[in-house]
């Protein structure tokens, strides 16, 4: 069963799942990529990715999309330090988290958002996005990681 599940879906950090994180980002390279390449500078000469990069950005923290790019009670993938990061929006109130389920591998940020209710969209395992526990295994949860909003920027911990 164990190899069968692993021809099928593979490891989080194997290939497979290496290489469907790059064709995503292939193929959505705006919207999903980092802060540096989805916004431009403040058309009204506001705060710019530069101005952050000059040390607004929090130490131990990265810079990656403005607050307004997210919807209410969606998901998004961004990647920090190379590592795929699911952020949702609950309540005006940004929560990031590992973005590779434990379970198989798949890819939080493409699944459903309830309330603080994230469901893998691989096999339909639900996490809370502010605790990271496990409704499904009690003994599997996903890593929360820190988020400060800088000028409508999100910064999660690197
Ligand atoms: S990969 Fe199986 S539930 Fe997420």
């Amino acid at each position: 069963m164990r190899v069968l599940r692993w021809l099928l879906i593979g490891r989080t950090d194997g290939l497979r799942a290496r290489a469907r994180r790059r064709l995503r980002q292939v193929a959505h390279p705006g919207p999903r990529g980092p802060v540096a390449h989805a916004t431009p500078a403040h058309p009204a000469g506001g705060v710019t990715n530069g101005a952050l990069d000059a040390g607004r950005v929090p130490a131990g923290f990265e810079a990656v999309l403005r607050q307004r790019e997210l919807q209410e009670g969606a998901l998004r993938e961004v990647f920090v330090g190379g590592r795929s990061v699911a952020l949702a929006l609950v309540d005006g109130q940004v929560y990031a988290m590992d973005g590779t389920c434990p379970h198989a591998g798949g890819p939080l940020a493409e699944g459903l958002l309830d309330g603080t209710t994230l469901s893998c969209p691989m096999h339909g395992w639900s996490f809370d996005v502010v605790t990271g526990e496990c409704h499904v295994n009690p003994e599997d949860r996903i890593r929360i990681l820190a988020v400060r909003v800088v000028d409508d920027v999100v910064c999660v911990e690197a």
